[in-house]
């Protein structure tokens, strides 16, 4: 039987950041590795997410449990390899990631058992996806089967909109081998929420509600990012409907996944929307990790030790444990990137202010940053920072986030946020 005593996390984003900070202050873990970081992370180990030979390696030298936060490696089955070794790891394997990295077989899944999703169908060929458009009398939603970082999705208004998407897609291969397939689905309107949950490959425990901002900028408009902010709890989310979200999302998918043979162990991310005027929930696509930026504010806000849950859920008894604990506070995270993200941005300007925030109830989640030779941080990516606060009410949250982010500046200011988060 593997001893572990550290903890190896898997990522470079602020979602990483966010975990080993919250792991961090479990008594069960001596030290915190991050693999490979950022300029906010220590112990960093500079082996890149898909190195899985050396993750493996390292692990065991160092005797660490791992914690798989970007998707890359699940798709590349780390859990699989490390599964084989019996060396600790916390996410799914790759047959079960499919729920993630093939929007295809995620939808087929849903329709196969009964998980409320929007009517879709699957193409590979533009002109028959072109007439299908020309067909239907509802504004469509195109996906990239594959993995895109978040940029894959066009929301579309209109038919010419859901064309040019299409040629992207199919015909220009904006993506290469994950837009050889795309789904287009009936495009639902109401208001969106992530519910992520701890599975053990036979159960589930469902974290507080979140929500991220995909569009680059105010007002929702813009193109799709990873997320450019959220917050948690999310007040329109009623009780009711969270338990029938459980119901109707989470334990047939659960079930279902056992079926397949492939139960889920690890985080399992439902993006939903809740129908304006029906208000009933449907999956937009799951996600087999955290959410980044919707980590970052359930970090914050949770009591408990959530070492302890993946702990008890790596031996397959999260239907044993206590409930999480929540702190009865609202936690706003607000995402400042690179001017140019989701497309191109500079890298390499220094941050500045970072001294200046608060210490209370807020914290800097770092992303796209790194130490230079300096020992200065510099930005290295399209998100940089998460601006994290905890306050007692919703406006408290946002005012302390919004006050933080005002006193950091990159060195070219270039720096870019949108200024409606939890509006
Ligand atoms: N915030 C969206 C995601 O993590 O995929």
């Amino acid at each position: 039987m593997f001893e572990y005593e550290n903890a190896l996390i898997i990522g470079t984003g602020g979602r990483e950041h966010a975990l080993g900070w919250k792991i961090s202050k479990s008594k069960n873990v001596k030290k915190i590795f991050h693999a490979s970081g950022n300029g906010g992370t220590h112990n960093n180990v500079q082996i890149l997410p898909n190195e899985i030979e050396r993750l493996l390696n390292f692990a065991k030298d160092k005797k660490c449990f791992t914690i798989v936060g970007s998707e890359i490696p699940l798709s590349l089955g780390i859990v699989d390899q490390f599964n084989l070794e019996e060396v600790p790891i916390f996410g799914p394997t790759r047959n079960a990631s499919m729920l993630e990295t093939s929007k295809k077989y995620s939808k087929n899944f849903m329709e196969q058992n009964l998980v409320p999703t929007s009517e879709f169908q699957t193409f590979n060929d533009g002109s028959k996806a072109i007439d299908y458009i020309h067909k239907i009398d509802f504004d469509a939603v195109i996906k990239a089967d594959g993995l895109a970082s978040g940029k894959g999705v066009f929301v579309t208004n209109n038919k010419q909109e859901a064309v040019a998407a299409i040629d992207l897609l199919l015909n220009a291969k904006k993506f290469g081998n994950s837009s050889q397939n795309i789904v287009i689905e009936k495009r639902i309107i109401g208001e969106e929420v992530s519910i992520i949950a701890i599975c053990d490959g036979k159960s589930f425990l469902i974290l507080e509600p979140c929500r991220d901002h995909k569009r680059a900028f105010d007002n929702n408009t813009g193109p799709n990012t990873g997320g450019m902010g959220s917050f948690s709890p999310v007040p329109d989310i009623k009780e009711e409907e969270i338990h029938q979200i459980s119901k109707k999302v989470f334990e047939p998918t659960i079930r279902g996944m056992i079926d397949k043979g492939n139960p889920f162990k690890g985080f399992l991310y439902a993006g939903l929307i809740i129908e304006k005027e029906t208000r009933k929930p449907y999956v937009l696509e799951f996600n087999v990790r955290m959410g980044d930026p919707e980590c970052q504010p359930l970090m914050m806000r949770m009591e408990s030790d959530l070492f302890g849950y993946i702990e008890s859920a790596d031996q397959q008894s999260i239907d044993s444990v206590k409930p999480i604990e929540w702190k009865k506070k609202h936690s706003v995270c607000v995402v400042m990137a690179s001017k140019g993200y989701p497309d191109s941005f500079e890298k390499g300007h220094t941050i500045k202010g970072i001294n200046k925030v608060d210490r209370e109830d807020l914290m800097l989640f770092h992303s796209g940053t790194e130490i230079n030779s300096m020992n200065e941080v510099i930005t290295n990516g399209g998100r940089v920072l998460g601006v994290t606060s905890l306050g007692n009410t919703l406006k408290e949250a946002i005012t302390k986030s919004y006050t933080n982010v005002e006193k950091i500046k990159w060195g070219n200011n270039q720096q870019y946020y949108r200024t409606d988060i939890a509006q």
